[in-house]
């Protein structure tokens, strides 16, 4: 396999297929879908509910198995076949490179905002103590979240609980993002404060992200964008 992938991609997608359940059940969300995911590139992906976007970001970050096609990552200059990878190799690789938000947010009940970032930043061992309590918090300052750094969950509105997602992901300043519609729960003040943050990510650390969401007022903020429908993706104009 080549040290680099061509095209300055960092990520590649080629031919992946996947169908949900069996015989009368069967359905495909993805049909051969492929793209590449550039350094310092912020992309968005739109498309109908049901066209196949949440899978499509679940095969390209490793946490399902696509039926056909590979993943292909660059990572410590090497190109790796995630999917080739044995489940321990990709739980390591996912947590050193990866930041993912969930569309249900998926945070710890038992935590505080706080703890949800210092704990990525522990287990990844990317910072302890201090400097990872200050990371988190820099991290929550930025997205708003100052006042609430000591709640759980429970006492946290939807769009509070979307945005320590959000830094969830981005604390630890991963190689790759996806974020399954980040800001569908927030005010558009907000919204832009989100977008913002992972361009930053993006041009200023060289993250590749893929983001998903409805909201065609985030095409301003991404460099490029991807239409899916009916397990088919295209690339489009932004304009
Ligand atoms: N675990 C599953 N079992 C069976 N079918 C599934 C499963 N997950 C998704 N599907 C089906 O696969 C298709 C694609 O689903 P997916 O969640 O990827 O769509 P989506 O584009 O993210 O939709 P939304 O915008 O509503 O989040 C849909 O038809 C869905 O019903
Ligand atoms: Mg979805």
């Amino acid at each position: 396999m080549p040290a680099t992938l061509t095209g300055h991609a960092t990520l590649r997608g080629e031919h992946l297929t996947r169908t949900y359940g069996d015989g009368d059940k069967r359905r495909a969300a993805l049909r051969d879908v492929s793209l590449d995911l550039r350094p310092g590139q912020l992309a968005l992906l739109m498309g109908p509910s049901g066209s196949g976007k949440s899978t499509l970001l679940a095969v390209l970050s490793g946490l399902l198995e696509p039926d056909t096609g590979r993943v292909l990552a660059e990572d410590e200059g090497e190109v790796k076949d995630v999917w080739a990878m044995t489940g321990k190799e990709r739980e390591d690789f996912r947590l050193r490179t990866t930041g993912f938000v969930f569309q249900g947010y998926n945070l710890f009940p038992a935590l505080t905002a706080r703890q949800q970032l210092e704990i990525v930043l522990k287990w990844g061992g990317y910072a302890g103590g201090g400097e990872a309590r200050r990371r988190a918090d820099e991290m929550l300052d930025r997205l708003g979240l100052a006042a609430n750094r000591h709640r759980k969950p429970a006492h946290l509105s939807g769009g509070e609980k979307q945005r320590v997602a959000i830094g969830r992901a981005l604390v630890k300043d991963p190689s790759f993002v996806f974020a399954d519609e980040p800001t569908s729960a927030l005010d558009w003040e907000n919204g832009q404060r989100v977008m913002e943050l992972l361009r930053d990510a993006a041009h200023e650390r060289r993250a590749s992200i893929l983001v998903v969401s409805h909201d065609h007022r985030l095409l301003p903020y991404v460099d490029v964008y991807y239409h899916l429908e009916d397990g088919h993706l295209e690339e489009r104009p932004r304009g």
